[in-house]
């Protein structure tokens, strides 16, 4: 099961521990969208869980998929939980509530050390951890009752394979997203979206008891809207032209390095030369033109060596950011619309769709200039993973500052864009 799972997804998870940078400490959007969630979580386990399921067991078997750190998840169970409870209730004062188990799910290189240590005291559920990639079986057959995920289906399992192979028409040269990149490109992005939406549904489609629920909470771009709509979408442009920036900064740097060496080999013996010309025998040998010249190209270009940024030299000398390992780094997301969950849950044919529903507007990317140290800080806590394996994690500070700073400049790029979330409540069908 293990080999399967690391075959059938790559894993990067949100950033651990509980550290400024942390997820558990930079995740409050995604509270935020959670909150904006949770009366239609309420209304959806009301209107549409079945009742025989709550007879059919003495467990209520409950999973939140991409659980991440806490504490969100934790809000989300409770949620789901008091919701499901009220069901029960209202059956009648002698209804039996059943014991819940609840699944935490993540991938394998998740910190479920710190999930499990914050885990509520006062909770009235037991509490398991179930690693593995949703890509993948993780339960066994029709076991489950409620599958929970929010902010997780974005994620793909994978980068789609072509947009890393320079001989292939999708290679995404130059970018690190699918926007404003070829039609090909962004076809890649859509088939790896539409295969992983379409093995999530169909090992769901095994796990989840008949009449059992799932219910997404999902980031994604208005029906019928070009990806540039969506505001994520551009976060990620933005995020890809700063690594170039800094590429090309690097790669400028570099080359300025190897002229201050070699004219250093050419220069240090005439600077010597015009020292002692010009102490031991001053008034008898003055220095030629050309020793002059010599001198002060030499001078400056110390001086501008000696004043470049310590950090910069040094990525400069190991190469860690250079185009071609841009080119070589893409990112395993994928913004949704409603209408493309739909069309891959009829097609999978396990599941009724029983709800879609936009969910009200969150607030983070209101004012882009205002705001722009947070919306740093949020996308570090979820990526930062993603860049550390590719280019190491030297790059991150200056990577996330200048990603700050680009916010604030260029927060115009944000205008005619939209941050779009939508929940969707599908119902599995008997068989
Ligand atoms: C943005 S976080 C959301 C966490 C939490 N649900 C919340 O609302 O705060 C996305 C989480 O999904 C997890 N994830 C992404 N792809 C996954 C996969 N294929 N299997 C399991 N977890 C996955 C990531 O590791 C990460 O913890």
């Amino acid at each position: 099961m293990a080999a399967e799972e690391t075959r059938l997804s790559e894993a990067f998870p949100m950033k651990a521990g509980a550290g400024p940078n942390s997820y558990a400490k930079n995740s409050t959007y995604q509270r935020g969208v959670a909150d904006a969630a949770k009366e239609l979580l309420t209304k959806a386990i009301a209107e549409n869980l079945d009742t025989e399921i709550l007879l059919s067991s003495n467990t209520f078997h409950i999973a939140d998929l991409g659980c991440s750190v806490g504490p969100n998840t934790f809000y989300a169970v409770k949620n789901i939980l008091e919701s499901v409870q009220s069901k029960y209730q209202s059956k009648g004062p002698n209804s039996q509530i059943p014991e819940f188990q609840v699944f935490f799910n993540d991938h394998t290189t998740n910190d479920f050390n710190i999930l499990f240590k914050s885990l509520p005291h006062n909770r009235h559920y037991h509490a398991a951890g179930v690693p593995g990639s949703f890509y993948g079986r993780i339960f066994p057959n029709a076991s489950v009752h409620i599958v929970h995920s929010s902010y997780t289906n974005h994620w793909l399992s994978r980068v789609p394979k072509d947009v890393t192979d320079s001989n292939s028409p999708a290679w995404n040269k130059g970018r690190i997203h699918y926007l404003k990149s070829t039609d090909e490109v962004v076809r890649a992005y859509e088939d790896q979206f539409a295969r992983d939406m379409e093995c999530f549904l169909h090992v769901r489609s095994q796990e989840i008891v008949n009449g059992g629920l799932m219910v997404l909470t999902i980031p994604g771009r208005p029906d019928g809207t070009p990806h540039s709509h969506a505001a994520a979408n551009v976060t990620y442009q933005l995020l890809g032209t700063c690594l170039i920036e800094m590429a090309k900064k690097i790669w400028k740097n570099r080359n300025f390095y190897k002229s201050i060496q070699s004219l250093g080999k050419y220069c240090i013996p005439n600077f010597f030369l015009i020292i002692s010309n010009t102490n031991d025998q001053k008034d008898k040998i003055k220095p030629s033109k050309r020793n002059w010249r010599i001198y002060v190209a030499w001078f400056v270009a110390c001086r501008r060596y000696f004043f470049l940024n310590a950090a910069t030299c040094s990525l400069n000398m190991q190469g860690i950011v250079s185009e071609d390992k841009v080119d070589a780094f893409n990112i395993p997301i994928y913004y949704m619309s409603p209408k493309e969950l739909e069309a891959a849950v009829e097609q999978n044919g396990c599941f009724s769709v029983e709800g879609m529903e936009i969910l009200p507007y969150v607030s983070t990317l209101h004012s882009v200039a205002k705001t722009a140290p947070l919306i740093a800080l949020h996308v570090r806590a979820a990526t930062e993973g993603l860049f550390k394996l590719h280019f190491g994690d030297a790059i991150l500070d200056e990577l996330f500052d200048l990603y700050c700073k680009n916010l604030v400049a260029q927060h115009c790029i944000f205008k005619s864009t939209e941050v779009f979330n939508f929940f969707a409540v599908l119902k599995r069908k008997a068989n």
